[in-house]
C-alpha cells in the first residue's frame, strides 16, 4: 500500500498497541514494526512488555527510561503554572504525551524509520496530543493510526489479537481503562460510564480511602526555590524523589482523588476518575507561596494565564507558540517564588497552616499589623477613598435625580 516501510510504534503492552503490531504488518503491509515503550515511572515491569512486543511480531522492541525528563521538563513546569484543567485535573496523562512523541521522533531518526504510529482511538485526547506534537517536531514523518481506522470493537480487537497469538488481557474481567505514570492514574470505562455510579474502592492504587486514612494528622513543610519544590521537612530531594515522596505522603492520608465530568477536545463530555496525590499537594503548596511572594496584579494575571496554559497542554498544543510565550511569563514570575509552606495532612485534606519566605515575602508586618508597630498612614486613606468613590457618588446622584 506504500504507507511506510519501517515504523516506530508507541507501545504500552496493552491489547490495542499489541494488536497494532500484526495489524500494521498484515493489513497495511509494513515490513518492519519497531516498538518503543516509555518508562514514566508507572511501576510496570518493562522486561515482560519488551518481550511481549517481540512475540507479537515486532522486529525490535525498545524501552526507554523517560522518568527524569518527564518530571523535570513536564511536571515541574506544570507545578509552576499551577496547571489544573477545568480547575481540577492536574494533567497527569496529558503531560506525558508530548514527551513520548518527542522520544518517538528521536527513535525514528536514529533507526531511519519513515513513519511513527500510535494506538490511540479516534475519541480521545491522546490522539490529538500525539499527532500535533509529531507534526510540529517532524513534519516529514508519517503518523499511522491503525486503532483510529480499523473500526473494531474491543471484543473484536481481542479476538483479532488471539488469532495472532496475542493473549487476551489477563484481567478480562477488569472493565476499566487505566492510564498511569509517576504523576498519577486515570481510570475510565466500565461501570464508571454512568456518572451517577460511585467509583468502587478497587480502582484506586496510589491513595487510601478516607476511612482507611489515619486519624492522626501529619504536619509537613515543603520548600520551594524559583517555584520548584526542592525540600520536604528540610530535606533536599531531587525532582523525581520529590514527586515520589509527595505521592507517598498525600496518598497515605487519602489526598488526591478526583471524580469529574471533563470536556474532551473532540467535544465529548466524559466521566473521569483520577488519583494524582503528589501533584495536587505540590500545586496547592505552590499556589500558597505565590500568594505571599507575588504582587497582586502579577498574581491575578498569572491565575488567568494558568488556565490558558492548562487548556493548551490538555489540547495537545505543548509545542505551539502560545505555550512558548506563556512559559516566558511563568518563568519570569517564578524568580520570586522562594520559601516554605506548612501543611497539615489528615483524612483526605491538606490544609495550609503556615507560609514564609526570608528572601521574597511581600507581607510587611509594619503594614499589616493592628498592634503598636503599625506604620500605615491611616489618614492617607481619607483622600484615597474620596477619589476612589467619586464615580460611584456621581452615578448615584444622577440616579436620584432621574427617579
Ligand atoms: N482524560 C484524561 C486526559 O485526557 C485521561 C486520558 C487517559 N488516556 C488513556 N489512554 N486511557 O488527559
Amino acid at each position: 500500500m506504500g504507507r511506510a516501510n519501517k515504523v516506530v510504534l508507541a507501545y504500552s503492552g496493552g491489547v490495542d498497541t499489541s494488536v497494532c503490531i500484526p495489524y500494521l504488518k498484515e493489513e497495511w503491509g509494513i515490513q518492519e514494526v519497531i516498538t518503543f515503550a516509555a518508562d514514566l515511572g508507572q511501576g510496570d515491569e518493562l522486561e515482560p512488555i519488551r518481550a511481549k512486543a517481540l512475540e507479537a511480531g515486532a522486529s525490535q522492541s525498545l524501552v526507554g527510561d523517560l522518568i527524569q525528563p518527564f518530571i523535570e521538563e513536564f511536571a515541574f513546569p506544570a507545578i509552576r503554572a499551577n496547571a489544573l484543567y477545568e480547575g481540577r485535573y492536574p494533567l497527569s496523562t496529558a503531560l506525558a504525551r508530548p514527551l513520548i512523541a518527542r522520544r518517538l521522533v528521536e527513535v525514528a531518526r536514529e533507526i531511519g524509520a519513515d513513519a511513527v504510529a500510535h494506538g490511540c482511538t479516534g475519541k480521545g485526547n491522546d490522539q490529538v496530543r500525539f499527532d500535533v506534537a509529531i507534526a510540529a517536531l517532524a513534519p516529514d514523518l508519517k503518523v499511522l493510526t491503525p486503532a483510529r481506522e480499523w473500526g473494531m470493537s474491543r471484543e473484536e480487537t481481542i479476538a483479532y489479537g488471539e488469532r495472532c497469538g496475542i493473549p487476551a488481557p489477563v484481567s478480562k474481567k477488569s472493565p476499566y481503562s487505566i492510564d498511569l505514570n509517576l504523576l498519577g492514574r486515570s481510570i475510565e470505562a466500565g461501570p464508571l460510564e454512568d456518572p451517577m455510579v460511585a467509583p468502587p474502592e478497587e480502582v484506586f492504587a496510589m491513595t487510601v480511602s478516607i476511612d482507611q486514612a489515619p486519624d492522626q494528622a501529619e504536619e509537613i513543610e515543603i520548600g520551594f526555590e524559583a517555584g520548584n519544590p526542592v525540600t520536604i521537612n528540610g530535606q533536599s530531594l531531587s525532582p523525581v524523589e520529590m514527586i515520589r515522596e509527595a505521592n507517598r505522603l498525600a496518598g497515605r492520608h487519602g489526598i488526591g482523588r478526583l471524580d469529574m465530568i471533563e470536556n474532551r477536545v473532540v467535544g465529548i463530555k466524559s466521566r473521569e476518575i483520577y488519583e494524582t496525590p503528589g501533584l495536587l499537594l505540590l500545586i496547592q503548596a505552590h499556589q500558597e507561596l505565590e500568594s505571599l511572594t507575588l504582587a497582586a496584579d502579577v498574581l491575578r494575571s498569572k491565575r488567568q494565564l494558568e488556565m490558558q496554559w492548562a487548556d493548551l497542554v490538555y489540547q495537545g498544543l505543548w509545542f505551539g507558540p502560545l505555550k512558548d510565550a506563556l512559559d516566558g511569563f511563568m518563568d519570569r514570575t517564578q524568580d520570586h517564588v522562594n520559601g516554605v509552606v506548612r501543611l497539615r495532612l489528615q483524612k483526605g485534606t491538606a490544609a495550609v497552616i503556615g507560609r514564609g519566605s526570608t528572601s521574597s515575602s511581600l507581607y510587611v508586618p509594619e503594614m499589616a499589623s493592628y498592634g503598636s508597630e503599625d506604620q500605615f498612614d491611616h489618614r492617607a486613606a481619607e483622600g484615597f477613598i474620596y477619589v476612589w468613590g467619586l464615580p460611584t457618588r456621581l452615578w448615584s446622584a444622577s440616579q436620584r435625580r432621574s427617579s
